[in-house]
């Protein structure tokens, strides 16, 4: 079975052009507390390297792509984000890492918290560990 699971958002063009709603609890399947992007990567950077115990996003590159890693311990995947429309939901325990940034790149990410460090596992010895696997 996949690791990946997609969120795709309806597009509401019109002959203007193109508009993609995200709602909390609708097309976003959790409340909205925290919303960051991450913008002008520099060439052979790589980002990410961590997991959350209690975190769920779903990350969208708005412009550009990014190659993302995920993996749960047990599966290790590799997405492209390459379309406005397409988002990734990220579940608890999940690893994750971004790489190959377009220089256009602008990766969206929609949080189910607030921002903690303390919610963070950065190490991925102390990750499998915590995942039992
Ligand atoms: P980090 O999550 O490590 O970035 P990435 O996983 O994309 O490589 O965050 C980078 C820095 O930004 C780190 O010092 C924590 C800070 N930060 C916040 O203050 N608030 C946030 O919402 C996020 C995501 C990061």
């Amino acid at each position: 079975m996949s690791l990946a699971e997609w969120v795709n958002f309806p597009s509401l063009g019109d002959e203007r052009g193109s508009l993609v709603a995200l709602e909390a609890n609708q097309t976003v399947p959790f409340e909205i507390k925290r919303v960051y992007y991450i913008f002008a990567t520099q060439q052979d950077v790589a980002r990410g390297y961590h997991a959350h115990k209690n975190l769920k996003q779903v990350a969208i590159c708005i412009t550009g792509k990014c190659r993302m890693i995920i993996d749960d311990g047990k599966v290790r995947e590799e997405v492209w984000l390459d379309s406005p429309t397409k988002g990734l939901l990220i579940n608890d325990l999940v690893w994750r890492e971004m790489h190959d940034f377009s220089k256009d790149c602008v990766l969206l990410v929609l949080a189910s918290e607030h921002y903690d460090e303390e919610d963070y596992i950065r190490n991925y010895d102390e990750f499998i560990k915590i995942v039992g696997a």
